[in-house]
């Protein structure tokens, strides 16, 4: 048997690390290597799991490699095929997978910059959340192509869904077929009208009730593991589905799969990440496949969108998520990337006498208390259209959040 194909994984926490098991013991590949920062955590789990080779019967080496977020250690990775990258902080019991946007931002930000510099040629797929706008990130951050960089989620998503229809319809899982789209969070989009239990419509079997409730179990996967775990989120089901993702690069395996993917016409949706179906090939997506949705799916996917465009420009999330890392509010006007720079163009819109760091803390304020008064997306859309009526909302909204903080 030839193996063949480099796969990364950058981060050694369980979800790397079963990760790496998993593709380990697929024995197809020529190696796969594990990172961290934490010294030698990734060399002790790579021994670890290579000492099991001879019971386990695969010849996959497994490499463990120590790096730096200067990118020290990153040469092990090198021409990687594939990097999955887990790397950021998992959710605690009470967190949204939103709340982790700062930290992780920088995490996989300082990632996504060493591997694209080790590995030009590789398939980036993110796991770390929030998954969607990390997704984004990583692409901005490697400048890869869109179809090069995809994360992961709706694999897990429906396999969840799958596994709570197999139990409530108490059947075979493999009787069950089922589907989630959208974003990896609350606007995620199960379908059920795409869901079929041994060849049977899904509302044939399970009542409308049922159905709604299983939608919102799956909607909440991760959170109930989490709630359960105390520590740390999910991983056995997180694996399966990130690796399953690698194989079929590596084997250019033209399967359908649902994936974080860039959405750029499809469902009447353009420009952003997003859960959609897409067929995985070595280069990554080659093409999104759009599925029939009811009328209700459909704009439940639109919203998906709006929210994981929203989410981008939130309150912490602009300055991590829009300026490359080398680059700060107010060092002299440094362009903000040209992928959200029309988003962004608020910040280019200097005007005489006012710093561009004064203009990024009037946004995150704006966009602050717009979200407290539940009117972020309509806020949003106000805010980015150029021309004087926005730079007077600004304005406005400065005065008010100036005279506020001052009464708080
Ligand atoms: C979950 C995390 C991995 O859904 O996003 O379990």
């Amino acid at each position: 048997m030839t193996r063949r194909g480099k796969v990364t994984v950058v981060g050694s926490g369980f979800y790397g690390s079963t990760t790496v098991l998993r593709l380990a013991e697929y024995d197809i590949f020529e190696s796969v290597v594990i990172t961290d920062i934490i010294e030698g955590k990734p060399e002790g789990i790579a021994l670890d799991i290579n000492q099991s080779r001879s019971v386990e019967n695969f010849e996959t080496k497994v490499i463990g490699a120590t790096t730096t977020a200067e990118g020290g250690g990153y040469e092990k990775t090198a021409n990687s095929d594939v990097v999955i990258i887990t790397a950021g902080l998992p959710r605690k019991p009470g967190m949204s997978r939103m709340d982790l946007i700062d930290v992780n931002a920088k995490i996989v930000r300082q990632v996504a910059e060493n591997i694209a510099k080790h590995s030009p040629n590789a398939v980036i797929i993110v796991v770390s959340n929030p998954l969607d706008e990390m997704t984004a990130l990583a692409q901005l951050a490697t400048k890869f192509p869109h179809n090069r960089v995809m994360g992961q989620a709706g694999m897990l998503d429906t396999a969840r869904f799958t596994h709570f229809v197999a139990e409530k319809a108490n059947v075979p899982i493999s009787a069950v077929k089922t589907l989630t789209l959208g974003s990896h969070g609350e606007t995620m989009v199960p379908v059920p009208s795409r869901c079929t239990v041994n060849g049977k419509a899904l509302s044939e079997v399970l009542s409308a009730t049922e159905i709604a409730e299983l939608v919102d179990r799956t909607r909440n996967g991760g959170a109930e593991i989490v709630a359960l775990l105390k520590t740390g989120s999910a991983y056995y089901a997180p694996s399966a589905a990130a690796a399953r993702m690698a194989k079929a690069v590596i084997e250019d395996a033209k399967v359908v799969m649902p994936v974080c993917a860039w959405v750029d016409g499809q469902y009447g949706i353009s420009g952003v990440y997003l859960g959609v179906e897409a067929e995985i090939g070595k280069h990554g997506v080659n093409k999104i496949v759009e599925t029939k949705l009811t009328d209700s799916e459909l704009s439940a996917l639109k919203s998906a969108a709006e929210a994981v465009r929203a989410a981008r420009v939130a309150p912490g999330g602009i300055a991590t998520l829009i300026l490359p890392s080398d680059v700060s509010w107010g060092d002299g006007g440094a362009p903000a990337p040209a992928a959200v720079g029309a988003r962004f163009s608020l910040a280019e819109q200097r005007r005489p006498g006012i710093e561009r760091e004064r203009i990024a803390a009037i946004v995150r304020k704006t966009l602050a208390g717009a979200m407290q008064q539940g009117q972020r997306l309509a806020h949003l859309r106000a805010m980015f259209r150029i021309g004087p009526a926005h730079r007077h909302a600004v304005e406005k909204s400065h005065h008010r959040s100036r005279s506020s903080s001052e009464t708080a």
